[in-house]
């Protein structure tokens, strides 16, 4: 099956950022004949060389990058065209100083760094269209360009800018919303401590203030300013689909990145991109990659991604930056590719010696190619050249997580019953289940199609509305197999709680009320007690419960609310909603979800021992099953059949053995159409 998107390639892609604008000419040729030497296929080009391509207002250069695109060429390494945008050149600020971003507390962000724009500043927006409209006319009929990449890592530093301009933009995006004054006051609830509007020109950003600001306000300013920034991407984008309608755009993504509504953006990208440093040190942080791998696949659908940026050796912007072990980069790519990316890249190609990213590693370190990184880098890039058949191979997932950002937004606005309950610790509480399980998972938004799965898990949906709970109620009574957890069903799309005893929308759904929920103090817990006779600790937070239908499956063992359920299970037509009111810890998670997942008859894969990943990719005929070795010692794995490891040879065998982070990629003997490995 050919790869929808980057069928010019001849296999996963491999490469990483080219910066060459900071290199001397004569560097740029070795730099491409190493390309060559290390499988590369694929550059991400000039993404900071808005200084070098427009070295003043409205004087162009391109004559550097014609040159170094036919040296790329030349070795046959396609082309990510960056538009260059994310970072302007320092004339802009010079010439537009209303193009800076502003803080809430009114302090200006100046150049010497990056991303210093405002999104709404008519310069800014102006300017970065000229160039893109130039590059775009530029190198439309070129045979190395196979994707444009828009701007880079929107809002990484910048995510809103409180200026005048913005304020204004603000208040036309309300008017649009909401339509009159009254309709706002309505929808803010502004009957409260005095801040009723009486015209437009009153209402502001939600900028530093006394105490606590209005929550809607603030709910909605995110909205504007994640909408506020994919105007920009639409900017470029629209020109960019009108000069080269055939070539495909993309931006990078930051895995679960709160400030941008990632649904939104990804519906307008042709491939989604994904940027992700896990500490190679910190297990929980390489499970979180995971997690963010399985939202990248989900945004579009299941289409395969790209890894647009990881590093080969170690990041220069923790406090301290520990190398990957021998072996780890590898391991860690494949990690990305048994979760749906059809390419893994870095940042960067080459070893910076100056600039904030001097320390940060590269394909080709500071050490040149004698070193251990190039070794293990282009023997990867060699066996990546192999895994052709992989490309537009599917994961298939027969659980589904719902996740909302404007959920998230409000979730964690201030003046909360507790702090603690955080959508992502939620989320984790049940990926961290799933992973060490090796079961596959799907994100799917609000009003997504959830007939695919066999159960849905809700950590945490704190905004929702009837037809949320209509289609909930739907895949449950249609056989399907729900579990929620605690502050879901609070409140509406204005962030107005919904009268009555909570969580009102859901209640049907899990046969149960909430009169009260009782927060707890960090260091505090309680227990407890399953109808099967476990025992488990419960920490942060207690739902106190009254049945309405549901079953207890687990009651609280101490305080005044000692004896009342705190796990209920519901039957609702010919499925079962579980509902937990508490938060578990792994072992009392594992529990509740082996249970509800058994029941969906949800199956884990092959048994694998501790700290070894499963990711399973298909195309509907052959199964690649990836086995990750994520310990620093070897493991050995009986195989339930033989198989043969695409990465190992044509050996069939029955049991894998699989070094200090290795990895294997499984083709079952009943699948194995030989493909090349
Ligand atoms: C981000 C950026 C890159 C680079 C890396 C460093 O991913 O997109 O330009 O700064 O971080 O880790
Ligand atoms: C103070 C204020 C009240 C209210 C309460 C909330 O007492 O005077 O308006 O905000 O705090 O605890």
């Amino acid at each position: 099956m050919p790869s929808s998107i980057l069928s010019q390639l001849p296999s996963l892609a491999y490469g990483g950022d080219y910066n060459p604008e900071q290199w001397p000419e004569a560097t740029w040729r070795e730099d491409a004949e190493l390309m060559r030497q290390a499988g590369v296929n694929l550059v991400s080009l000039g993404v900071f060389a808005w200084a070098q391509l427009e070295p003043r207002p409205g004087e162009y250069d391109f004559g550097w990058l014609d040159r170094v695109i036919e040296l790329l060429h030349a070795q046959n390494v396609k082309i990510n065209l960056a538009t260059a945008t994310a970072s302007p050149p320092p004339w802009l600020a010079r010439l537009h100083p209303e193009s800076l971003p502003v803080t809430a507390a009114g302090v200006t962000l100046w150049p010497g760094s990056r991303q210093q724009y405002c999104p709404h500043s008519t310069a800014y927006r102006e300017r970065a269209a000229a160039l893109v409209e130039r590059l775009a006319e530029r190198y439309r009929e070129h045979p190395a360009l196979v994707m444009w990449h828009i701007n880079n890592e929107y809002a990484c530093h910048v995510a809103e800018c409180f200026c005048e301009t913005s304020a204004a933009a603000f208040r036309a995006w309300l008017q649009r919303r909401y339509g009159s004054v009254e309709a706002l006051n309505e929808a803010w609830g502004t009957a409260f401590w005095s801040q009723r509007y009486a015209e437009w020109a009153d209402i502001n950003p939600p900028r530093s203030a006394p105490t606590f600001i209005n929550p809607t306000q603030q709910l909605d300013w995110r909205r504007f300013s994640s909408d506020s920034l994919l105007e920009c991407f639409e900017i470029e984008r629209t020109i960019l689909k009108r000069v080269t309608p055939n070539v495909p755009v993309t931006t990078n993504f930051m895995g679960f990145f709160k400030p941008l509504d990632y649904w939104a953006w990804a519906a307008r990208e042709d491939i989604v991109a994904n940027d992700c440093y896990p500490e190679p040190r910190d297990p929980q942080s390489i499970i979180g990659a995971a997690m963010g791998y399985d939202l990248m696949r989900s945004l579009r659908g299941g289409q395969p991604w790209l890894l647009m940026e990881q590093v080969t050796s170690q990041v220069q912007w923790r406090p301290r930056n520990p190398l990957k072990r021998p072996g780890q980069m590898r391991l860690l790519t494949y990690q990305a590719v048994a979760r749906g990316a059809d390419g893994v890249m870095f940042f960067q190609w080459r070893g910076a010696l100056a600039g904030a990213e001097k320390f940060h590693g590269a394909m080709l370190p500071h050490g040149g190619t004698d070193t251990r990184v190039w070794r293990e880098m282009a023997e990867l890039g060699g066996e990546l050249a192999q895994l052709a058949a992989l490309r537009d191979t599917r994961v298939p997932a027969d659980v589904a997580i719902l996740f909302d950002w404007h959920s998230w937004w409000a979730l964690e606005l201030e003046c909360r019953p507790s702090s603690d309950i955080t959508m992502l610790r939620q989320l984790e509480a049940y990926y961290n289940v799933l992973y060490r399980r090796n079961i596959a998972v799907d994100f799917v938004p609000p009003g997504g199609d959830l007939s695919g799965y066999r159960a849905v898990l809700v950590p945490n949906m704190y905004m929702a509305d009837e037809a949320l709970a209509a289609a909930l109620e739907r895949f449950v009574t249609g056989g399907g197999t729900l579990v929620m957890s605690p502050l879901s069903g609070i409140a509406d799309a204005r962030d107005h709680i919904y009268p009555g005893s909570y969580p009102a929308p859901f209640r049907t759904l899990l046969g149960l009320k909430i009169e009260e929920f009782d927060p707890y103090p960090l260091d505090h817990s309680n227990h407890l007690r399953t109808s099967d006779g476990a025992r488990f600790a419960t920490r942060l937070w207690s739902d106190i419960i009254d049945l309405e239908g549901a079953q207890a499956i687990a009651d609280y063992e101490a305080d005044f609310y000692a004896g009342r359920p705190a796990i209920t299970r519901h039957t609702l037509g010919a499925g079962q909603s579980y509902y937990v009111g508490t938060c578990l810890e792994p072992d009392g998670m594992t529990w509740l979800l082996d249970r509800a997942l058994g029941e969906a008859g949800v199956l884990s894969p092959l048994a694998a021992p501790e700290g070894v990943e499963i990711g399973r990719r298909t195309d509907g005929v052959q199964n690649f099953i990836f086995v990750l070795n994520h310990n620093d010692h070897a493991v050995e794995i009986a195989l339930p059949t033989p198989a043969r490891d695409l990465l190992g040879g044509a050996a069939q065998v029955e049991r894998l053995a699989l070094g200090a982070f290795g990895a294997a990629i499984l083709v079952d003997a009943e699948s194995d159409s030989g493909v090349s490995g």
